[in-house]
């Protein structure tokens, strides 16, 4: 069934009571920093606030970064006896958590918090489970603006895309109760598919060959997959499926480009307000080199995934710098179009790995192209135009565009370099291993018109 249609299916639903909420956030995907990959359960005030004055050192707000989240571990060992309330440990946060998100609202940032679906967290400290109303109702009063919500000691509550709804929906209705905007960051890793049951389709603005249509959702994010890890594309046993459309033990361990391969056919259910989230970014924490941390950004930025760092914000190298600021990168990650960039075609490579081209919609009319090379060696790849407009057929297919690579810096120094322009292909590239090409083509003439076929 056609995308454009599916709204009709929900009709019926539509006019019953509203089951989800639009809380006005993640109209771009979410950027920020989390705890997690770089601290793991190691968290303290101490930790959020160095991070969020090194957002303020290095500009980072600049270039969208945001949101400073707590991720597991800042727990009490008990709730609070007489209320039931969360509490956070005492020794790691002995100013309380409102304090702490204070301090963070003071610098110009947002604070997130973390729990999980389950009757435990992944670190064994309580979860929300049974208790969404009043956890929610403390985040909100401690000023939290973010919650990431983990999937651990679920309590069996999983196996249906039902049971996980339920779960993830109850939390989303605690949230939007509270009345306060709170991003919500479903992290279930791709159990039972959450691009099918977190984002609810209302009727279309226009019914008539509606292409647009009103999305509400039970949340902002949602994981596509089991936990990444800091490496390119070593498989892991933690991370048993080729494919997260069937997973059904998603684990961690997921190196790199598995995790874009469990993204490639979930693009087309993200949108403005439901991202797919391919996890933290692990850019500088040492595990992947130069090439492989400029396609890890790249790939993230161009599949729409939220791009919240996990590295030591507060010792950076230049290089890391680089990459996490390239902002015209950035600007395709929160291009106000919002569609994820598809792979056109994959080819397996003969001395492992492959060739990939992935192709996305921009806005005014202008794409986004990426060549990516996982295979050892150094290729040669004709990039055609057939491919990358699959979708707007022959008379896009034909055009010329200007190229700019935004891996080059142009005269100015700023990134997104004119590198001519193209009619057909941009042929004889040559791509090293482990090395990602991003381009934005512009067409030349403004005559091309979406083909009616397309509509
Ligand atoms: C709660 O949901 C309603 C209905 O979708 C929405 O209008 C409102 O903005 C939401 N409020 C918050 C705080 O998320
Ligand atoms: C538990 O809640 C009560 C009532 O709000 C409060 O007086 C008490 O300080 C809280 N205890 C802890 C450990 O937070
Ligand atoms: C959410 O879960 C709580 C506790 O299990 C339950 O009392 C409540 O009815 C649930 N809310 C919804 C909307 O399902
Ligand atoms: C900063 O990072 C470098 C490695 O990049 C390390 O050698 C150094 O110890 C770090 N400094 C601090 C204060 O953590
Ligand atoms: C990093 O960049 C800063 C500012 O541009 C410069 O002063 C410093 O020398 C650079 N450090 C290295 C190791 O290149
Ligand atoms: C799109 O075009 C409009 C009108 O020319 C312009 O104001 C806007 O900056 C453009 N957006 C981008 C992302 O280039
Ligand atoms: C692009 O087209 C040329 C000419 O038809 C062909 O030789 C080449 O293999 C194509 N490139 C790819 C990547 O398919």
């Amino acid at each position: 069934m056609a995308d454009y249609l599916r709204p009709l299916l929900y009709l019926a639903l539509s006019l019953s009571p509203v089951l989800a909420h639009d809380n006005g956030l993640a109209l771009t995907p979410q950027m920020g920093w989390d705890t997690w990959n770089y601290y793991g359960c190691d968290v303290s005030e101490q930790t959020l606030l160095m991070a969020a004055q090194a957002f303020i050192t290095y500009d980072l707000p600049k270039y969208g970064y945001e949101y400073i989240i707590t991720d597991d571990c800042w727990q009490a060992p008990q709730r609070n006896a007489t209320t039931g309330a969360p509490v956070a440990d005492p020794t790691k946060f002995p100013s309380g958590m409102k304090a702490v998100a204070d301090q963070i609202h003071s610098l110009g940032l947002k604070f997130g918090v973390y729990s999980s679906a389950g009757k435990y967290t992944c670190g064994g400290h309580f979860g929300s489970l049974g208790y969404e109303q009043i956890d929610a109702q403390t985040y909100a009063e401690w000023g939290a603006d973010y919650l990431k919500y983990d999937n651990c000691y679920n309590e069996g509550l999983a196996g249906t895309p039902r049971l996980s709804y339920d779960r993830y929906a109850n939390m989303s209705f605690a949230l939007n109760a509270t009345g306060r905007p709170i991003l919500y960051s479903m992290c279930n890793w791709g159990e039972d598919g959450p691009w099918n049951f977190a984002p609810v389709y209302l009727i279309p603005a226009r019914l008539v060959r509606a292409v647009t249509y009103l999305t509400q959702t039970i949340a902002n994010s949602w994981r596509i997959s089991g936990d990444i890890y800091d490496n390119y594309n070593r498989y892991d046993e933690r991370c048993p499926c080729t494919s997260m459309i069937d997973c059904k033990l998603a684990g961690f361990h997921c190196a790199m480009t598995r995790i874009i391969d469990f993204a490639a056919p979930v693009g087309q259910k993200a949108g403005v307000n439901h991202w797919n989230d391919l996890d933290m970014l692990e850019v500088g924490n040492g595990g992947m080199t130069y090439d492989e941390y400029v396609t890890h950004f790249s790939m993230w930025a161009v599949l729409k995934s939220p791009l919240v760092l996990g590295n030591d914000v507060t010792n950076m190298t230049n290089e890391t710098l680089e990459i996490i600021t390239n902002d015209a990168i950035i600007a395709v990650n929160q291009d106000a179009n919002g569609s994820p960039a598809e792979r056109m075609w994959k080819v397996p490579v003969a001395s492992g790995g492959d060739l990939s081209l992935w192709s996305g919609s921009l806005v005014n009319n202008t794409f986004v192209i990426s060549l990516l090379n996982t295979s050892p060696e150094t290729q040669t790849v004709t990039v055609n135009f057939t491919d990358v407009f699959i979708d707007q057929g022959p008379s896009y297919q034909t055009g010329t565009y200007a190229i700019y690579d935004l891996w080059q810096r142009d005269s100015s120094g700023a990134w997104g370099k004119n590198i001519g322009t193209y009619t057909g292909a941009i042929p004889n590239v040559e791509i090293g291993l482990h090395q990602v090409r991003i381009w934005k083509a512009v067409p030349a003439t403004t005559t091309s018109k979406r083909d009616t076929a397309e509509l």
